[in-house]
């Protein structure tokens, strides 16, 4: 029977600092993991279980300490719920850091493998699948602890985009609650046990489920595929280089939030009944990568760069104008955006058409700076938007990380 494990990946994702403070942070949760029995079973309060699996992947821990929150960095799981939690009336600063050091410390707990206090099920937090939890905060959230003055004017909705049809139930919301792992009923367990805390002091506004390839049937570190069959995350910021640091991690501006980031959470539904009826070549061209290779149309391999000055022998450039690529395209890498995209698929209309799209979730350290000036672009031309319809949108402050003995938020409302 193998021990929970700290994921190599897990600790190279954050970078080499952030590596060494997460191992030391994480001394807590192996020492309960100690405590597990070569026999195969874990302690859950004064029970022993079965771990029932002899199989590394659901023992597997993400660190949960460190200077940056788990779930941005981290390898993607194959799991994600983003959950929009907004405050009940009344709810002020000393009730949000009472709620906030309850649920870190039910992340702290679960996703080391342990349950959380007055758990009703421990046994299910016994394979936390590279669990992380994350946390945001929306615009009320700084309205309702009475620390308007320290939110980043960018923590606000989005400007309206003319290609957008936001409905309510998808927007806005006073907290995040991200959970990711590589296991839906880890995640569920996990999801269930925080709201459970949540609940006195927020009500749910929407919950949106994602799902990415399963692990094992992919080789780690390769790009995956969405729902309209591209591979979807080749130019993206690398975990543990300077230009991810730069892109993601806030350093500039208010001090509470260094360490941090921000996320932007668009719900884009994807017509795929009429993405299936364009020919091969068409969508190629929308995007301006193969479907097959991921490759640019002006390249052999999936990481060649494109050649957006190269033209047809009749003279019109091989990557349109108007492709996804060209307009979505920014030079500096330190000033690109990380997306960490999963897939939803809500099930059948009626007629049996899908109800499916991406949970576009892009994490920047400056969401003027990064994020809009895409966005715009993308809004005022691109191929793509034949076929996707942005219908949710929101924008969180993610605070940066904690120690053990720390809980998310401090430095904002301590
Ligand atoms: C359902 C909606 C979307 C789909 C299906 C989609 C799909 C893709 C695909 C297939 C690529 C090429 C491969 C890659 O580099 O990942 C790509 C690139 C990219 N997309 Fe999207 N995308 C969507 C929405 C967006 C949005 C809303 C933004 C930002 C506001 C965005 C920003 C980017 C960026 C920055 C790149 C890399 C561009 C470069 O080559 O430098 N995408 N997207």
């Amino acid at each position: 029977m193998r021990e929970p494990q700290l994921t190599r990946r897990g600790l190279l994702a954050g970078g080499a600092a952030t590596a060494v403070g997460a191992l030391a942070a994480c001394a807590p949760e192996q020492a309960v993991f100690s405590g597990r029995s070569v026999s195969g079973t874990a302690s859950v309060g004064t029970a022993s279980v079965e771990t029932a699996s002899d199989v590394a992947g659901g023992l597997a821990v993400e660190p949960f300490h460190g200077l940056h929150q788990a779930g941005i960095a981290t390898p993607p799981q194959a799991h994600a719920v983003f959950v929009g939690l907004d405050l009940l009336p009344g709810t002020d600063r000393e009730a949000v850091v009472r709620m906030m050091q309850l649920l870190t410390d039910d992340a702290r707990r679960l996703t080391g493998g342990r349950p959380a206090l007055a758990d009703t099920e421990p046994e299910l937090a016994v394979l936390p699948s590279r669990l992380t939890v994350t946390f945001g905060f929306g615009p009320g959230l700084f309205a309702a602890a009475g620390v308007e003055n320290r939110r980043p004017a960018s923590i606000a909705p989005l400007p309206a985009f003319t290609i957008d049809k936001l409905r309510k139930e998808w927007t806005g919301a006073d907290l995040l609650l991200q959970i990711c792992a590589d296991d839906a009923l880890a995640l569920t367990h996990a999801l269930r046990m925080i709201i459970k805390d949540a609940r006195s002091f927020t009500r749910a506004r929407w919950t949106q489920r994602g799902f990415r390839h399963s692990p094992q049937t992919q080789t780690p570190g390769l790009t995956q595929r969405n729902l309209m069959g591209q591979l979807d995350g080749t130019v993206n910021p690398q975990p543990g280089t300077p230009d991810f640091d730069r892109a993601v991690w806030v350093s500039e501006g208010p001090g509470w939030l260094h360490g941090g980031t921000t996320l932007v959470l668009r719900r884009i539904r994807a017509e795929l009944e009429t993405w299936d009826a364009a020919d091969r070549v068409a969508r190629e061209f929308t995007i301006g990568r193969r479907l097959d290779t991921g490759a640019p149309l002006t390249g052999r391999k999936e990481h060649d760069e494109p050649d957006f000055d190269r033209l047809t022998p009749a003279g019109f450039p091989v990557i349109s104008e108007q492709a996804h690529i060209r307009r979505a395209h920014v030079q500096d890498p330190g000033l690109r955006i990380l997306r960490r995209v999963y897939n939803y698929d809500e099930g059948l209309t009626p007629e049996g058409h899908a109800d499916s799209g991406l949970l576009f979730a892009s994490y920047q350290a400056d969401v003027a700076r990064q994020f809009l000036p895409i966005q715009k672009r993308l809004a005022e031309a691109d191929l793509l938007n034949q076929w996707t319809t942005p219908i949710g949108s929101a924008v969180f402050a993610i605070p940066p990380g904690c120690s053990p003995s720390g809980w998310i938020g401090e430095t904002l409302l301590s």
